[in-house]
């Protein structure tokens, strides 16, 4: 598929190159054409990169890997009609480091970036999911032993199957994918995460993640 990656920090950076080991057309977006991070990503996985609008401007799937607080200005300069119809997959958490850590969690519009990005862009179709867990583990699930979970939210059933492919094709079992409903469920896996950092200060790695046992 062709697979825009909108973000070339380190979670764009993992997710692009293992879609592209999985032989995904792979376009990563950033603000400018030159990144000099999204060039040399581009050049080393023999990808391709540009403006957030170049990359969604082609995709079938558009991945959003940008900061939570910024997700809005970054899915705006790819461009609503780039954007028009496709799935495109939140990985975002909307983290504000501005008083220094503990981050304090962010949720635009008093819900979530997802829905946030769902109100503005309303033709996309917004499947939340992966923020809930290190980049590593996002596409090795093996990193982490035993059963947990990956958790899914969005309004669409069809693009939830699409996202559970492509997560099925990152390692993910069907049983470790758990469907939450429709987007406003993407309200809880957002404030998880403020549990996730300081679980990662005391636990001193990311190899861990969430599991639902009952
Ligand atoms: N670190 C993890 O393991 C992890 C796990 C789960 C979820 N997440 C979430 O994944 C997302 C990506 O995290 P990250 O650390 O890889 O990257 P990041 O530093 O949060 O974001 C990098 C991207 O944001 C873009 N950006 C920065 N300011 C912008 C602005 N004003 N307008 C538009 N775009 C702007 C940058 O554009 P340029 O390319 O032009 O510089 C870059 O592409 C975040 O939301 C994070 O919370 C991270």
């Amino acid at each position: 598929m062709k697979i825009a990656v909108l973000g070339t920090g380190e979670v764009g950076h993992t997710l692009a190159t293992k879609l592209a080991s999985l032989g995904h057309e792979v376009v990563m977006g950033s603000r400018t054409a030159d990144n000099p991070a999204a060039k040399e990503w581009a050049a080393a996985n023999g990808a391709s990169h540009g403006t957030f609008a170049d990359a969604a401007a082609d995709a079938e799937i558009v991945v959003n890997a940008t900061g939570g607080l910024v997700s809005l200005a970054a899915l705006t300069a790819a461009g609503a009609e780039n954007l028009r119809g496709k799935v495109v997959v939140d990985v975002s958490n909307g983290l504000d480091f501005s008083d220094g850590f503990p981050p304090r969690i962010v949720t635009p519009d008093g819900v979530s970036v997802a829905e946030q990005l769902q109100r503005a862009f309303p033709e996309t179709r917004v499947v939340k999911t992966l923020n809930t867990m290190n980049n590593a583990v996002m596409v090795d699930p093996s990193r982490v032993p035993g059963h947990h979970n990956v958790f899914l939210s969005g309004d669409e059933d069809a693009a939830k199957s699409a996202v559970r492919e492509l997560l099925g094709s990152f390692g993910w079992g069907e049983d470790q994918i758990l469907d939450l409903g429709d987007l406003t469920s993407a309200r809880g896996v957002e404030q998880l995460v403020g549990l996730w950092v300081r679980l990662y200060g005391v636990l001193g790695t990311g190899d861990f993640n969430f599991a639902i046992v009952r």
